[in-house]
């Protein structure tokens, strides 16, 4: 059955085998979101729900689909669904990922391996962040048959940055994301509202302290002085000094299928492609980095027009319901990133709530392509749409 209407079924079923108990169940991302602040503390529930300055960035990533409306055809057999795509050789069940979100610890005691487990269950890749709480090793090691991508935060020190992509490439990762937008952390004003940045309390920090080149700086280990080692990430977290030459670098030290996030204008990603990258991720990060700045999937249609049809260009940002994955995939995108979506997900219910929100976004995906009539994606282009 396909995983639109199978999901349909086992919902509406569960009121005739007594498991449905006149509750509201978590369907909806408000629903989500919703439960997340019941159970999350008000820093880490504002650490993952805030965004930077007034967000409005955050909230023109949603208004931006809502520009754009789908125009069904009918009389197409749509019995049967295929939404794979396929990406640097390899055929993805869903043209969906798991954004790189650090510090999953404070979003649930299981943090970054329930949502592996979780995206495992699926199918759909996950993005390692160097921000994550676990280090990749035990990621890797914790949800076997997870499709394992790494992000990279690029370290003012070269040596960890290296290393960092050494191990990226020995844990078996698909893939290497440099995050260009995060060279230092915009203004949040949610966060320095509660002088809260999980990194200064030792959260997010696992790929930092279990790794050689980083240790090697340190004169006591982690274990002995977690502070010293703290103070030395706060000094190499992030890279203002970044400049394309650099990339020519990085681009020599991997054969990894490498990408650049954070690109917005289409010159940047034109650039990229030029220098030797293998893919681009049109992002802003989710609102928390330049507020203000242009809308993803507006970015997207740029981006799309300037380097063709053949580049791989991924998007994130907004991204909430099937129809947005439906509108991304129209105006270009090979693949989209779910971000925040996930992550409260796993805040309410660890590797299960991961999987169903998943499950629930790829169900009304699935839904929303057939009703439109389309089986594949193969038929979505800008022709789907028309201007809202
Ligand atoms: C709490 C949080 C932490 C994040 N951490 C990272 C990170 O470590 N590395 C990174 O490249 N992007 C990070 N991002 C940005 C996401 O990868 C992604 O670009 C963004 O969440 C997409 O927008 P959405 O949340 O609307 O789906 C983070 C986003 C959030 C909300």
């Amino acid at each position: 059955m396909n995983i639109g209407n199978e999901a349909q079924f086992q919902i509406y079923q569960m009121r005739l085998t007594g498991q449905y108990r006149g509750e509201t169940l978590c369907i909806s991302v408000e629903d989500w979101v919703a439960r997340a602040r019941e159970v999350l503390s008000e820093e880490a529930f504002w650490y993952l729900a805030g965004a930077s300055g007034r967000g409005e960035t955050m909230r023109a990533n949603e208004e931006a689909f809502a520009k754009w409306r789908i125009v069904p055809r009918v009389f197409r057999d749509v019995s049967d669904r295929d939404m794979s795509t396929e990406l640097f050789g390899e055929r993805l069940p869903y043209p969906v990922l798991l954004a790189p979100i650090g510090v999953q610890s404070i979003l649930h005691a299981d943090g970054e391996v329930a949502a592996a487990r979780g995206a495992a269950k699926l199918g759909l890749p996950y993005v390692v962040s160097s921000a994550s709480t676990a280090p990749l090793e035990t990621i890797a090691d914790e949800a076997p048959g997870a499709e394992l991508w790494f992000q990279l935060y690029w370290s003012k020190d070269r040596e960890v940055a290296q290393s960092f992509v050494r191990r990226a490439e020995s844990a078996g990762c698909k893939a290497l994301v440099v995050t260009l937008d995060t060279p230092m952390m915009a203004w949040r004003e949610r966060d320095l509202e509660r002088a809260y940045l999980p990194f200064l309390l030792g959260e997010g920090l696992g790929n930092y302290l279990s790794d050689p080149a980083f240790r090697a700086k340190l004169r006591r280990p982690p274990e002995e002085d977690l502070a010293g080692a703290i103070l030395l990430w706060t000094q190499i977290f992030g890279h203002p000094g970044l400049t394309w030459d650099d990339f020519d670098w990085l681009r020599q030290t991997t054969d990894l299928p490498l990408l650049l996030k954070g690109i917005l204008h289409p010159d940047d990603a034109e650039e990229a492609f030029r220098r030797g990258a293998d893919g681009v991720i049109v992002s802003n990060h989710g609102g928390r980095q330049v507020d203000g700045a242009v809308a993803s999937l507006d970015a997207l249609v740029a981006v799309r027009e300037r380097v063709g049809p053949d580049k791989v260009v991924l998007m994130d940002g907004g991204i909430r319901r099937g129809s947005d994955i439906v509108k991304a995939i129209a105006l270009g995108a090979n693949a989209v990133l779910v971000g925040r979506l996930y992550a409260y997900g796993l805040a309410v219910d660890g590797e299960h709530g991961v999987e169903t929100v998943l499950r629930y976004l790829l169900a009304d995906l699935d839904l929303t392509m057939a009703l439109s009539g389309h089986r594949s994606l193969v038929t979505l282009d800008a022709s789907v749409l028309a201007r809202a």
